[in-house]
């Protein structure tokens, strides 16, 4: 550290130095307005200099000057932790002994916490981890809408609306970028399932991309300021997102001003063309093995490079449409690498561990708590059984693209153990899945059980018996065909008859609580025999400390649903219509439109599992009488809402109050209710606040696809206000006119 501070205090001497005798070169000088040292940067640079910075050079990284000292562009997955160093051209960790990272939480499981105030934590640690490890864009994060609970990367994301994806993504892009290091927001757009991911050609009318998918994306850009994007493998309108008029010029530039660089997923392009007049910046990952083909000469095939530095000296192509996108790598350079101010970062550090402990601790979401079997007195219980693979699988590991080499990662068994002592826990394997596969050859437990289905579940039937308490430990993995990237899963259901498994136990011991680990909901036809049930998520290093913090009570739950809990699949808009996953020419439409989620519940009046929102408390809220600050506003005034919230039980705990809005009638089909507000509160035991939301006509608006413009009609509207978007406490009625 020292080494580079005093490095850093030599360079800016020198550079002192040279501005004090006025014969500093203008892009050197950080002093100058950034598009000025652009344009000087630029002046400077050869055509072969321009082409190199546009594309990869090796699997994550993009060429600089060297000759004027403008440093390489250094990527790096993923969205909940720094990926382990690979080899130059290979997927596979490259074996050093000084990248094993913070494993934070999924992005699911930082939506959980609807606590935006803890995910510009989250983005500053992990921005913190990008800047110590010399990255200077962090490709994340991901805030595709879960459309359906198939999508293997679905844990990677914020859920199913995009109000609360917008209210966690901003404060998690500034974060980052606080570090000096991009933020790359993924996958632009409409990337909403694995399956055929680089063939699917999504159709969806203006209201439901404007509405529904796209929100997210705006605010990281116009509010979080994100200096980077990445295109999407799949098409929209026929074009490839990583080339696409409509998305990258018209939109993202067009409408919303963005003045960052477009990268392009892993293989994302295919036509130099398209990608140039449709406003790609930069190309990653073409003729790369385990995306496309591996070739030798790959880096010199991209479409970015010698075909197009051979379309330009033809006059095929002019420089000037290369030179508007050096401008805006040169940006990214002068945001990032060469500005000297930026902090330098910290790595694997106590502090770090403490932030994913905590954003764990407030993600996990208790769903149900029958007889209040939780919290596990750690004082007087003697006995607990733990029951599952899930219980001491590594989670951090496989996945694709987000996997990590965590520094460590603490297991549901070994978190348990700490808390409660291992004299009174007691484990049983339960159920055996797949033997894991080490992915890009990442080290990863063999916890493989050989011994036969029934054996494994006999043992733990048998061990429940004299237990005072059951824990079941299950849910997804990240495995293929589960919570992973490249394929989608193929069922609802939970995998390795772990649904029997868990209606045994519950017969044999009703003080059962079942904990999922998963990125996606599943199917539950057990609901009614689990006393208890925790959505744990994949919760990173401190996964174990978390879990054992919430079940025996040191911490009190707050988490609550990012995305709806149907009953059976086809309880989903995107199975019900068969949409989903396309037809054999990859052609999808999502016909259910807006219609997403608890909009379509709501739409359809199908009852969920457990609905979009939810998440109970070991103490309890009492929702007082809300009132309105007016009854009839015009389109220029605001009302304050105002609802009383008393902490009716006997410790402190945090709510998340929700605020949805309804039109009574419109011009247009509208769902039921939207989400527009939320505030999350800390109340002490017998504690009440007042809590205020202002809702304005924006609030109130809807996209008319046929103007193209967001527009608010006159007439009756509804806000309801609830600690779920099904558990509604006070419904007030207004006017607009
Ligand atoms: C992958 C993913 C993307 C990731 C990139 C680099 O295919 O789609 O999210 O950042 O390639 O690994």
């Amino acid at each position: 550290m020292l080494k580079k501070i005093f490095f850093s205090f030599l360079i800016s001497i020198i550079c002192m130095n040279m501005l004090a005798k006025g014969n500093l070169p203008v892009y050197l000088d950080d002093t100058q307005p950034i598009e000025n040292r652009i344009s000087d940067a630029l002046s400077r640079m050869t055509l072969d200099e321009k082409v190199a910075m546009l594309h990869a050079q090796s699997k994550f990284s993009s060429a600089g000057v060297p000759r004027l000292g403008i440093p390489e562009n250094w990527m790096t997955d993923g969205p909940h932790g720094i990926r382990t160093e690979v080899f130059w051209d290979e997927w596979d960790q490259a074996d050093w002994t000084n990248d094993s990272c913070t494993a934070f939480p999924a992005l699911t499981c930082l939506s959980a916490t609807w606590n935006p105030k803890i995910a510009e934590v989250y983005g500053q640690a992990i921005g913190e981890e990008a800047r110590y490890r010399n990255k200077n864009v962090l490709l994340g994060p991901g805030v595709n809408i879960y459309r359906t609970p198939l999508n293997g990367r679905n844990f990677e994301y914020m859920g199913e609306d995009p109000y609360l994806a917008s209210r966690m993504v901003v404060p998690y892009v500034q974060g980052v970028q606080s570090n000096g290091v991009a933020a790359c927001v993924k996958h632009y757009a409409l990337n909403n399932q694995e399956f055929e991911r680089n063939r699917v050609n999504v159709t969806v009318d203006d209201r439901a991309l404007y509405e529904i998918y796209l929100p997210a994306f705006k605010a990281a850009v116009t509010e979080g300021k994100a200096w980077a994007i990445m295109g999407a493998y799949n098409r929209y309108k026929g074009q490839w997102a990583c080339q696409n008029e409509y998305l990258l010029k018209n939109i993202l530039r067009g409408e919303w001003g963005f003045d960052g660089v477009v990268i392009s997923d892993w293989g994302g392009v295919n036509n130099t063309e398209q990608a140039v007049y449709n406003g790609l910046d930069m190309e990653f990952g073409t003729w790369t093995n385990g995306m496309t083909e591996s070739r030798s000469d790959a880096y010199g095939m991209y479409y970015f490079a010698n075909p197009l530095l051979e379309k330009i000296k033809k006059g095929e192509i002019s420089e000037t449409e290369i030179d508007k996108k050096v401008r805006n790598i040169l940006r990214l350079v002068f945001r990032t690498t060469m500005n000297r101010n930026r902090p330098f970062g910290s790595f694997a550090t106590p502090e770090h561990s403490k932030i994913a402990r905590q954003i764990a601790e407030e993600g996990i979401v208790l769903l149900k708590n029958k007889n209040n079997i939780l919290p596990i007195d750690k004082n007087s219980v003697k006995k607990i059984l733990v029951v599952g693979e899930n219980a001491i699988k590594m989670m951090t590991v496989g996945g694709g693209s987000s996997q990590l080499k965590a520094k460590y990662e603490i297991s549901p068994l070994e978190g348990l153990k700490s808390v409660f002592g291992a004299d009174k826990i007691v484990f049983a394997r339960g159920y055996a899945g797949e033997k894991v596969k080490p992915q890009d050859n990442v080290k990863v437990a063999d916890t493989y059980d050989h011994r036969p289905a029934d054996e494994l579940k006999n043992e733990a039937l048998e061990k429940a018996k004299t237990a005072d308490v059951v824990i079941f430990i299950g849910g997804l993995n990240k495995n293929p065909n589960q919570d992973c990237e490249g394929n989608d899963r193929q069922t609802l259901a939970l995998p390795y008859n772990q649904d029997a498994l868990i209606s045994a136990l519950a017969k044999v011991n009703k003080n059962l609580a079942v904990v999922i680990l998963s990125g996606n909901a599943v199917a539950m036809p057990w609901v009614n025999e689990a006393s208890a049930i925790v959505e744990a998520w994949y919760s990173g290093a401190e996964a174990g400390n978390a879990l054992a913090n919430v079940l025996s009570g040191a911490v009190n739950p707050s988490g609550k649903l990012p995305f709806t809990f149907a009953v059976k699949l086809n309880d989903y808009g995107s199975h019900t219509l068969g949409d989903y996953p396309g037809d054999s020419n990859f052609e999808e439409t999502y016909r259910e439109g807006i219609f997403v989620g608890y909009r379509w519940f709501e739409k359809q009046n199908i009852k969920p599992l457990f609905p979009f929102g939810h998440g109970l408390s070991y103490t309890a809220f009492e929702y007082g009488k809300a009132s309105a600050s007016a009854k009839i506003i015009a389109e220029n005034e605001n009302i304050t809402i105002t609802i009383p919230i008393k902490n009716t039980g006997n410790r402190a705990g945090k709510e998340v109050v929700q605020l949805y809005i309804g039109d009574e009638k419109s011009s247009v089909p509208r769902p039921v209710k939207e989400l527009k507000h939320f505030q999350k509160i800390d109340l002490q035991a017998s504690e009440e606040k007042n809590v205020r939301f202002t809702i304005t006509a924006d609030d109130l608006k809807f996209f008319d696809d046929t103007k193209h413009e967001w527009t608010v009609e006159n007439g009756k509207f509804k806000a309801f206000i609830g600690a779920s978007s099904a558990d509604i406490k006070s419904v007030l009625d207004f006017i607009l006119e």
